[in-house]
């Protein structure tokens, strides 16, 4: 069975569409959307041997080697331009933004690039404004943690976004959908924990901002 945030992933994948998997480990990505029927044809990529070979035991377990192409590649580069879409899932922001610089020419011509980075969102968003793209998907899953799925492709015109949309996501801070609500008590109870615990007055004071805004933005409204 598909995860809850690989699952989330899936349903922002435009059907039929072609579909470049970036670092797919298992291939349960492509494989879930071609057993699905959501897409045709897929890519599943990686960068380690080890990796692919995981790839290829699922795609071939689920007799799907015709319509899975595995390519041994570092992010992007050998990705075929039929391309449509390309997913970036499972990895820090740092490993995502490496990927997406590398090729970075090559990223107006995807109808949609899918990033799940664990951490650092507020990062990925304000990198997808400051390079001329636009957000046009966004999901918040609970799986055993919460996972952010963004969704953006090439803007017709530069777009700008506000600091609490950069923070908390455009879409979800448009639709405040009770698992937005429920992560962001997490999270404040969370910080709380760590104000409490924290020396550095400075640090402390961050992070007593930061449950300040969320107060202000999102859980006081
Ligand atoms: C934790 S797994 C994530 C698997 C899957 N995408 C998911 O979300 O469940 C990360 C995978 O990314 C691959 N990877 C890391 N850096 C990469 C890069 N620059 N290009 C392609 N694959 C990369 C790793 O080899 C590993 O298989």
């Amino acid at each position: 069975m598909l995860s809850v945030r690989l699952k989330a992933i899936a349903d922002c994948v435009p059907e039929g569409t072609i579909v470049a998997d970036i670092g797919t480990d298992h291939a349960f990505l492509p494989v879930e959307l071609i057993a699905s029927g959501k897409i045709e044809r897929a890519y599943a990529c990686d960068i380690g041997t080890g990796p692919l070979e995981h790839a290829r035991a699922t795609v071939a377990e689920a007799g799907l080697q015709a319509q899975i192409s595995l390519i041994l590649t570092p992010g992007l580069e050998k990705v075929p331009q039929d391309a449509q879409v390309a997913v970036i899932a499972g990895m820090g922001w740092m490993t995502a933004k490496e990927i997406l610089e590398n090729d970075f020419e090559r990223l107006g011509q995807f109808q949609r690039i899918l990033v799940q980075v664990n951490r650092e969102v507020a990062s990925l968003r304000r990198w997808i404004m400051d390079h001329g793209f636009e957000i046009v998907a966004e999901k918040l899953v609970h799986d055993r943690h919460y996972y952010q799925i963004v969704g953006f492709r090439k803007a017709s015109q530069p777009v700008v976004y506000t600091e609490a949309q950069l923070q908390y996501g455009p879409f979800l801070l448009a639709r405040r959908e009770p698992v937005f609500i429920e992560y962001y008590h997490y999270r404040k109870a969370k910080l709380e924990r760590i104000a409490r615990q924290i020396e550095d007055p400075d640090k402390r004071s961050e992070i007593l901002r930061q449950i300040e805004d969320m107060n202000a933005v999102i859980l006081n409204r």
